[in-house]
């Protein structure tokens, strides 16, 4: 489990109420990016689907709201309504990742963080919560596709012990590039666990300064 008591950010399941930020990030992420509509697939209908979002954990980062002003009237009708009212905005996100889960193995289905939230140990929070979110819905090993141009991410796949276990040609129709297929190895395996302890340790350290 991950204790994000004590770190700037917390990772916590996607809501609809999400979306909006996560497709600000989508299309700041992506070259194709999905739909708004394909992530409401995802939320709703996918029961293979766990989707995550990052947020700041103070909530520092929370764009001021100045409350419009309300005729006595408008103010009535907000205490009525209020039952039923949306939730207050939480902090906005700094990323999201999903996975689906497809018998024992999990599938990254995206990652992203913020442009200008990146290299700040976010998308290692974000791995690290899927692949223990993974192992809690049992999954036996993590795998992912990546463009073999995308260096940032590979890297980061690289240093979660993820391996090439293939390709797929022309896998991304945008552009024709390449898939590479990665995978971990077996999320049980004791060594994987201690590299996997080592680098949230680390991890826990730099977020924690
Ligand atoms: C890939 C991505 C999610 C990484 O997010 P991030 O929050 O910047 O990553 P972190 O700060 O947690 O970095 C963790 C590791 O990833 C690797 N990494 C991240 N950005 C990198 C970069 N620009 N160059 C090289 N390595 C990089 C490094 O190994 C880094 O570890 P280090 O800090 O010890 O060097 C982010 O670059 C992104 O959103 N990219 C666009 C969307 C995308 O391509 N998603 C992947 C789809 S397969």
């Amino acid at each position: 489990m991950i204790d994000y008591s004590r770190l700037p950010y917390r990772v916590e399941p996607m809501t609809s109420y999400d979306l909006d930020a996560v497709m600000e990030i989508e299309y700041a992420s992506f070259s194709a990016p999905w739909s708004a509509r394909a992530y409401d697939y995802e939320l709703h209908y996918n029961e293979m689907a766990h989707y995550y979002v990052a947020r700041p954990q103070n909530g520092a980062a929370r764009p001021a709201v100045v409350a419009p002003r309300r005729s006595w009237w408008q103010r009535m009708l907000g205490r009525a309504r209020a039952a039923n009212s949306v939730p207050a905005a939480p902090a906005p996100l700094v990323g999201y990742g999903g996975f689906w889960m497809m018998v024992d193995e999990a599938h990254v289905s995206t990652i992203a963080t913020h442009p200008e939230w990146r290299r700040r140990g976010i998308g290692e929070l974000l791995l690290l919560a899927m692949l223990e979110g993974a192992a809690e819905v049992g999954a036996r090993v993590v795998t992912l596709e990546v463009r073999v141009s995308n260096e940032s991410a590979r890297a980061l796949y690289r240093k979660y012990g993820f391996e090439v276990a293939g390709a797929r040609k022309n896998y991304y129709s945008d552009n024709g590039e390449d898939a590479l297929i990665m995978t971990t190895p077996t999320l049980t395996l004791a060594e994987y666990q201690r590299t996997l302890q080592g680098l949230k340790d680390t991890l826990y350290a730099r977020l924690s300064q």
